[in-house]
């Protein structure tokens, strides 16, 4: 099974402009407790390079568009993050590396969990070994 979902949020705009909504413990898979956002990284940037033992998390690229590269452990994919009413959901344990960033990308991150550098793993040999371990 996947552990990565692409998530379309209710768009509850009218004429005077888009609104789209995403509430935590429906649209968006936890209760949020920490939300990031990166921009004005170059196109040749490659930024995240980590899964987590504990974070999970929703990316929504707001304006423009980037890249992610996703790996579960046993699924790899590239997906293109170009619309505001769509995130891509991450369980733990999954790599990702943002990158082909447009000059007005803002990609927003939604986590379940406040930021802890130690749950994070940046060595992408240790990530395959761990999930290796857990199949
Ligand atoms: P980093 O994890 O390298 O960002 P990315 O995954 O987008 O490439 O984070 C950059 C710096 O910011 C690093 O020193 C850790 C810090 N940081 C926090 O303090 N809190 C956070 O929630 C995040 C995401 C990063």
């Amino acid at each position: 099974m996947k552990k990565y979902e692409l998530l379309e949020f209710p768009q509850l705009g009218d004429k005077r402009g888009h609104l789209v909504v995403a509430e935590g413990n429906k649209d968006i898979p936890f209760d949020i407790k920490r939300i990031f956002y990166i921009y004005g990284s170059d196109k040749d940037v490659v930024r995240g390079q980590h899964a987590n033992k504990l974070s999970e998390f929703v990316l929504i690229n707001l304006c423009g568009s980037c890249d992610i590269f996703i790996d579960d452990g046993e699924n790899q994919e590239t997906i293109i993050l170009d619309k505001p009413h769509q995130g891509i959901y991450l369980d733990k344990l999954v790599w990702k590396n943002m990158f082909n960033f447009s000059k007005d990308s803002i990609l927003l991150v939604l986590s379940n969990e406040y930021y802890n550098g130690k749950e994070y793993i940046r060595d992408y040999e240790e990530f395959k070994k761990i999930t290796r371990e857990k199949k």
